[in-house]
């Protein structure tokens, strides 16, 4: 086996070639098709960067417009996919039931597993992204008791996510187009990021030519994971133990620091980012600022700065190089938005889609062979089978 080279945690393996996001973790810089990721959180809308991903350039009106229709075309849901959720405890973990669910996709269109033109993959895209924002609602509000919303197609696509979320029986929705935007920002902040944990799952299970929604709930399980989308929720839940403790950041510092404690800062740290991660810039002043239009005081986010003021001068995380990640500070902005803790990675998977599906079919269209990793054997060598009673 001379000829593998080990490289576990595919540190320094470039898995594939693509053209759809340029991360430059040295310099924190990180582009969607060549686009500033600070400029798309400023001035673009989700599903404008949704198609700039997937097919490589930003929309005319006439193609965002088509593309939009034909989403909402696909926006429902079959009446079955309830009797699967009804199924689920209510102490289900929200990305355990939307992996099922994006799965059971498949089995409600299984012709959509043949992908042999662009035009069969364009189903599948629209099918998935209208379906998608229903599934996450609807999860969100089984485990709160709420009945179940169908969203409004003279909508926007985050205006109806929000709505399907937010809307209350026997009162009128009404948006607020500061949890509109900020929706809309942290879902392009997440849309794609190259070959990560998840994205590389979904590539690698598609590669076998499973169809889209079985690749894209296998990436949701990725997901779900505290090293990766999973600790967005594990750093609200880190902060607000800081806080039941009495707020001693100190204490928490030191334990993260301390080898034979397996706590770990959440939300610091990255494998690529070596001196920041650009999507946690803007997510720390969007997230000041939905607070101050929120009229919210949260002491959460000051505990949250304290801690990264800490990480930033303490020789450990300077030695290391490890700095806030996107998932530092975006739980403050959802839990503004009241949505609930254990919802935090579902949204991150939703803002995720795009990358995913645009990864999926970049795969496809390069014709690329079947995902197999080699491996350094290190187990016995041939011996001989021993009878039971002679073992
Ligand atoms: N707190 C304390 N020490 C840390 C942390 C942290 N958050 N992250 C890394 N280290 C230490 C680690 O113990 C190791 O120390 P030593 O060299 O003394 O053994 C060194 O820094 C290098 O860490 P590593 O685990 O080898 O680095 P990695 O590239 O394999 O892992 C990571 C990257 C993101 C999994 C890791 O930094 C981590 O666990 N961070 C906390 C979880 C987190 O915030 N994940 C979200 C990542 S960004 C969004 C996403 O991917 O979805």
């Amino acid at each position: 086996n001379g000829y593998i080279t080990l490289d576990s945690g595919y540190k320094n393996t470039g898995s594939c070639e693509s053209a759809i996001t340029f991360l430059d973790g040295e310099k924190g810089i990180l582009r969607y098709r060549g686009y500033a990721i600070e400029e798309l959180a400023e001035k673009a809308d989700f599903l404008e960067v949704a198609y700039l991903l997937i097919f490589g350039e930003l929309p005319t009106k006439e193609q965002s417009d088509k593309f939009h229709n034909d989403i909402k075309k696909e926006s429902a849901v079959d009446e079955d996919v309830k009797k699967i959720l009804d199924a689920f405890p209510k102490a289900a973990h929200p990305m355990g039931v939307i992996s099922s669910l994006t799965s059971a996709l498949t089995a409600f269109n299984p012709s959509s597993v043949n992908v042999n033109s662009e035009e069969d993959m364009y189903k599948s895209v629209v099918r998935i992204l209208g379906k998608m924002p229903v599934l996450v609602a609807w999860t969100m509000r089984k485990k709160q008791g709420l009945p179940l919303d169908y969203g409004d197609n003279s909508l926007g696509y985050v205006e109806n996510l929000l709505k399907m979320m937010f809307s209350r029986p026997n009162s009128c929705y009404v948006q607020n187009p500061v949890l509109v935007n900020a929706m809309d920002k942290l879902l392009i902040l997440h849309a794609d990021h190259e070959q990560n944990c998840s994205t590389s799952t979904v590539r690698i299970v598609g590669s076998s030519h499973a169809g889209l929604f079985a690749s894209i709930s296998a990436g949701i399980s990725a997901l779900w994971g505290p090293l990766h989308g999973g600790a967005n929720q594990a750093v609200l839940e880190m902060l607000k133990a800081i806080e039941a403790d009495g707020g001693d950041t100190k204490k928490y510092m030191a334990k993260a620091k301390d080898k034979s404690d397996p706590f770990r800062l959440m939300g610091f740290g990255h494998r690529v980012y070596k001196n920041f991660d650009p999507r946690a810039r803007i997510i720390k002043k969007a997230a000041d600022q939905v607070l101050h239009d929120l009229g919210i005081e949260d002491p959460i986010l000051e505990i949250a700065k304290g801690l990264e003021k800490e990480a930033l001068e303490d020789q450990y995380f300077v030695d290391r190089k490890l700095y806030p990640n996107v998932d530092f500070y975006s739980g403050i902005i959802y839990r503004a938005m009241e949505i609930p803790v254990e919802m935090f990675t579902v949204m991150f998977a939703i803002g995720r889609l795009p990358g995913w599906i645009a990864q999926w079919r970049e795969m496809r269209l390069r014709k690329e062979p079947i995902g197999r990793p080699r491996q350094l054997y290190i187990g016995a060598t041939k011996r001989s089978f021993v009878p039971i009673e002679e073992r």
